[in-house]
């Protein structure tokens, strides 16, 4: 589709024929659907069958994490984590308060407690400087979560968790093709969760993984995952029937969900490739804007290979971010903020508290945030269409 921009008048620019540009749009990026057929036609479409297998030992040959175990959603294998951890009521979790609800959720669920520390006003990570002022003699481990595929300090992080004796749950849902010092995210920790989402680079519709860099919780995470049975040891042949052993849940994702999943893992180097050149258009496109004050450009560092899961600016105020939401969405744009920050939500007040210091970076972004379309097939015209809205709404204040 063709628009069209003229110079209308000073300062004011027309947008001739509108474009929709959703946030996310979900993409085929190979044999997806030959592969998702093929699941049926060998007869196997529930779980733990011939393309789990493959998402997991392409994922364990990508992270060099010692069992990756695929799941339903980030959402299980953050639960399957804090199951495996034994956390108990009374424990604490230190963790962001700016993120999404799963990570909390699989804390609260073991009537344990979140404690919320605040993030790094560039990163928008955990701020790691802040960890010993959410410690206390409760705390049993800290879930960093590495945003926007940019991770965590986590060499301070696990080194912080050493000393204190705690496990380290990396929340990697947005980190597939994301590096720390050459070092995939989610393999850093004791545990790594993946999400597939729709959403994220890599997606299914609904699917995760759960990475188990600590291989003396292998045996218990393949039970959990079966409803607490042995079946997996059965399926090797390693126990004559399988049985209740423990507890668990329905955690296996289903073969279709894989199927889907193994074709876009196939192709992770060019969509991480081509969500690079959508990224660095914005930035080369906005940054005239960033110069004049009006907004801020996210900040990589240098240490990190990140995989462009998101765009996130930040506007001046939430007054302003909140016309330029509205503005954008009459041009047929979708822009969206998050995440609004988990210790002043209700669930948060009513299960969490927060560590020994202001969340101000938290409350801050929280307000100023905003995510602009980033999607695999995203073309040029779409985001040269983003940017002259960006543009034209900036030139009206
Ligand atoms: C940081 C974070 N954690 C956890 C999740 C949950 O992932 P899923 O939808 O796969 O359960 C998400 C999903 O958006 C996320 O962004």
């Amino acid at each position: 589709m063709i628009y069209v921009t003229q110079t209308f008048r000073q300062n004011e620019v027309l947008i001739m024929n509108k474009l929709t540009i959703p946030f996310n749009k979900p993409f085929i990026s190979g044999k997806e659907l030959y592969y998702v057929a093929n699941s049926v036609m060998k007869g196997q479409i529930s779980g733990n069958g011939y393309y789990t297998k493959k998402c997991e030992s392409f994922l364990q040959n990508l992270t060099h994490s010692s069992k990756v175990l695929m799941t339903n959603s980030c959402t299980a294998a953050l639960e399957m984590a804090c199951i495996l951890i034994d956390l108990k009521p009374g424990d604490e979790v230190i963790m962001p308060s700016f993120t999404f609800v799963s990570t909390a959720n699989a804390v609260v669920l073991r009537g344990a407690v979140p404690v919320f520390c605040d993030i790094n006003p560039e990163t928008f990570n955990l701020d790691e400087t802040q960890l010993s002022a959410c410690l206390t003699d409760n705390t049993k481990a800290i879930i960093p979560v590495h945003y926007a595929g940019q991770s965590c300090e986590m060499k301070v992080i696990n080194d912080f968790a050493k000393e204190n004796n705690l496990y380290v749950i990396e929340d990697a849902a947005q980190s597939v093709g994301a590096y720390y010092y050459g070092q995939h995210s989610g393999a850093l920790g004791d545990f790594g969760c993946f999400s597939f989402h729709e959403t994220k680079n890599i997606m299914c519709g609904e699917g995760g993984a759960l990475l188990i860099n600590n291989p003396k919780f292998i045996e218990q995470a393949e039970i959990i995952r079966e409803k607490g049975t042995n079946r997996e040891a059965f399926f090797r042949r390693e126990v004559e029937l399988y049985t209740w052993v423990n507890h668990g849940s329905s955690y296996l994702p289903s073969e279709l969900q894989m199927a889907f999943l193994y074709a876009q893992l196939e192709n992770l180097k060019s969509v991480v490739k081509k969500r690079r050149k959508a990224v660095e258009y914005y930035l080369l496109h906005l940054k005239p804007l960033e110069d004049r004050g009006l907004i801020h450009l996210p900040t990589f560092l240098p240490h990190n290979e990140v995989n462009f899961h998101l765009f996130a600016i930040l506007c001046r105020d939430v007054q302003e971010r909140t016309k330029l939401i509205e503005y954008l969405k009459k041009q047929g744009i979708g822009a969206v903020f998050h995440y609004i920050p988990l210790h002043s939500s209700p669930a948060g007040k009513q299960f969490g508290r927060t560590g020994k210091t202001e969340l101000t970076n938290t409350e801050h972004v929280s307000e100023c945030l905003l995510r602009l379309p980033v999607y695999f097939d995203i073309t040029i015209e779409e985001q040269s269409y983003v940017v002259n809205a960006m543009n034209n709404f900036f030139s009206k204040l």
